[in-house]
């Protein structure tokens, strides 16, 4: 559980970029970044943390979320609106699935293999794998669902080729939040998305990813 003072601004997923003014948190150096450099200001699995509610004025991510499965995903995005207070900013980068796939047939194999690792993850750790693509589009159907407003992007790309190509996203928590049950139901809703068809397998599948999403709502703390 975070203890934060007021108005704290938390940066997930710090990796080498220290901010000033944020609570900057990764996992320890030497099962996170490849380098081992990085120097958070708490060292934790971002997955596992709490805040109280309403105690937060920026949840900060930047190529982090991209390494939660869907399910996971929707779960943070509910946990993380509750710890923001009212008015509290979102501001989350990821590659830009869109942006990556755009022209990308008529690609050379080498430049093809680079965008793949934009798009999948580099790797080189059990933490970087990359689980969803995100993309302005994506952002803009899910975000508001999920009782976050006032959306704008940014478009950018990670090298000077503009290959890799990256989205961010600021979104608000308005002063009247979203119930948490109104939120809660989006997200199942947004889980049945992914279902091909619906038939016995399929309906399976969806009992699991819910039962992963009603987990990982849950903080850790409160889990038996
Ligand atoms: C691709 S790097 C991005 C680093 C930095 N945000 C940037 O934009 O350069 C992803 C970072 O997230 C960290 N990370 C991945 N999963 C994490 C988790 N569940 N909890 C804490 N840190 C995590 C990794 O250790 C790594 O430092």
């Amino acid at each position: 559980m975070l203890r934060p003072r007021r108005q704290a601004r938390v940066h997930l997923g710090c990796g080498d970029v220290r901010l000033k003014g944020y609570l900057n948190v990764d996992y320890p150096p030497e099962q996170g970044v490849a380098s081992g450099t990085s120097r958070p200001d708490l060292e934790a699995d971002v997955a596992r943390l709490d805040a109280p509610p309403g105690s937060i004025a920026e949840v900060r991510l930047h190529h982090l979320f991209e390494h939660f499965e869907r399910a996971n995903a929707l779960a943070l995005l509910v946990r993380w609106y509750d710890w923001l207070a009212p008015g509290g900013r979102l501001d989350v980068e990821t590659p830009d699935f869109d942006g990556c796939i755009a022209g990308f047939e008529s690609r050379d194999l080498t430049d093809q293999s680079l965008i793949l690792r934009h798009i999948f993850g580099s790797q080189e750790a059990p933490w970087a794998q990359h689980y969803d693509g995100w993309s302005r589009t994506r952002f803009a159907a899910i975000l508001p669902r999920l009782g976050y407003e006032e959306l704008t992007f940014e478009l950018g790309h990670s090298d000077p080729r503009g290959l890799l190509a990256n989205v961010r996203c600021h979104a608000r928590k308005p002063a009247v939040a979203m119930s948490r049950d109104e939120r809660v139901n989006a997200a199942r809703e947004i889980l049945r998305w992914s279902m091909n068809g619906d038939n016995p397998t399929e309906r399976g599948l969806l009992a699991r990813w819910e039962a992963r999403f009603e987990e990982a709502l849950v903080p850790p703390a409160a889990r038996s």
